[in-house]
């Protein structure tokens, strides 16, 4: 079946012509038509498969047909908004309650983009203050670009808001406090501290910490265990709420547990958490679920919370189809299986190659760092690119991330197999074989020339190749 209604070159004047500019593709230089897709597999116009490593909203997997079916019934009998009673909105809630601690038992649904969970957090404290981790990115709307610098550094001229404050991201493969520090968590929760008792100088006060349980564009970091305990620590001491962003990491996809912030120990429990993508496996929905005390402290501020999409019957039916698919397939332990599989693979690429400098993961959520030096870290973001854009050739999506564009990011549809890892990671050595092992198939063919015509001629063939060498690993 062809699901083709326009030639592509047409689908990119016509994209081109109506669509903003600031929407760009994926592979600006020769982008993709998907016209169809299912499972971990995406189509494009001539029926091409492409195995899709990085499409975590599709979680349960492309067109999943018990989701799409729940969808489909419930759109027949009736959609509408949430001022009505109805079953799906407070069925929903009870089933996403029972994968979280008991403290977090109240849900507000929205579709997208517009999470009250900043605002949430003001209203409940009266306070101002947001701290955000660097990199981080929680969103497209003013508030949220405000605590996003992995979007507010993009902006030319942008001043950073004076409510907002940065602390460093907990990456101990390249940030502050590396893996050989004696204690990361304290270090990088100290210096959340720091910047509350700089707050407090200054007359301000915290109203919230954000981040994700795992920062994904921020490059797929890791945080030290312990960490989150610490921060919310200090942060709570200071009046404020600890809001753990689960929009790209939620629903099972770390394997041990459903929500990455568990990953912290069963002792941290968020005041606040924002979930998206993968709710609705490909339907615009979203949640914000808190405690009876933060929600009670919205309400008193006297403003009522409506959002149009938020919470109708059809959103609500397809949540809880994800929700039965992610149990019924186990997909939660998929993840944690193939996940170990495919991180394994990739440690084994990193033993082999040079280009390699960290594999990080957990579950089906994993970072390949690439660096061109791995004692100084040197960002091989062109390398990255290049290995993405080699991949797309071999019909396999993959994305580089990270503040240098230099993490491969992994977080593909949850019913990803071991036998899809074993392609991509072959497919990655065989790229990486190419590149940097060019100077060393090089110099055989060399010396075996040199060989054949004698010693006399090889030392001077050995010297333009030493020049041969330096320059290749140089570029
Ligand atoms: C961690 C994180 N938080 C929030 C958002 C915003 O979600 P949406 O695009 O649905 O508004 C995103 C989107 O990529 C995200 O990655």
């Amino acid at each position: 079946m062809s699901a083709e209604r326009l030639e592509k070159r047409s689908t990119i004047d016509l994209r081109k012509k109506h669509i903003g500019p600031s929407c760009t593709l994926f592979f600006s230089r020769d982008p993709v038509k998907i016209v169809q897709a299912k499972g971990q597999y995406m189509y494009d116009e001539k029926g091409q498969r492409y195995l899709d490593c990085i499409n975590n909203v599709a979680h349960v997997g492309h067109c999943h047909p018990d989701v799409v079916k729940a969808g489909a019934q419930q759109m027949e009998l009736l959609n509408t908004n949430s001022r009505f009673l109805h079953d799906n909105l407070v069925l929903y809630a009870q089933r996403l309650q029972a994968t979280l601690p008991d403290r977090l038992s109240v849900c507000y649904f929205v579709n997208s983009g517009q999470r009250p969970g900043a605002a949430t957090g003001r209203q409940y404290t009266g306070h101002k203050d947001i701290i955000t981790l660097e990199n981080a990115y929680h969103g497209h709307i003013s508030s949220l670009i405000d605590i996003s610098p992995y979007k507010f550094h993009q902006l030319s001229g942008a001043e950073q808001n004076q409510f907002v404050h940065v602390a460093p991201s907990p990456d101990v493969y390249r940030g502050k406090y590396r893996a050989d520090h004696p204690d990361p968590a304290t270090a990088y929760a100290d210096e959340v501290k720091d910047i509350i008792d700089r707050v407090h100088e200054k007359g301000g006060k915290i109203a919230a910490f954000i981040a994700e349980s795992l920062q994904s564009c921020g490059g797929q970091v890791i945080p030290p265990v312990g960490y989150f305990q610490q921060v919310a620590e200090h942060v709570r001491k200071a009046g404020g709420v600890f809001i753990a962003d689960e929009v790209q990491v939620g629903f099972g996809r770390v394997g041990t547990s459903f929500w990455a912030f568990q990953l912290q120990g069963e002792d941290f429990v968020p005041d606040i958490v924002t979930m998206g993508k993968p709710i609705g496996n490909g339907h615009p929905m979203s949640c914000v679920v808190t405690s009876k005390e933060v929600a009670q402290a919205f309400m008193a501020s006297g403003m009522e919370y409506f959002n149009t999409f938020g919470g109708n019957p059809v959103s609500c039916a397809i949540g809880l189809a994800v929700l039965d698919v992610i149990m019924k397939e186990d997909l939660q332990g998929n993840s944690l299986r193939v996940g170990r599989y495919l991180t394994n693979l990739l440690e084994k690429l990193k033993e082999k190659h040079l280009l390699v400098g960290d594999v990080r993961g957990r579950g089906l959520f994993v970072g390949v760092e690439l660096v061109r030096d791995r004692s100084k870290l040197t960002p091989a973001t062109a390398e990255a690119l290049e290995v993405i854009y080699k991949l797309k050739e071999e019909h396999i999506i993959l994305s580089a991330d990270g503040p240098h564009r230099n993490v491969l990011k992994f977080k593909p549809p949850m019913c990803f197999t071991t036998k899809d890892a074993d392609l991509v990671v072959e497919k990655i050595d065989h790229i990486l074989t190419g590149t940097s092992y060019f100077p060393i198939s090089l110099c055989s063919v060399v010396l075996a020339f040199c060989f054949v015509h004698h010693l006399k001629e090889s030392r001077c063939v050995m010297t333009d190749l030493s020049h041969v060498i330096v320059s290749v690993s140089r570029t």
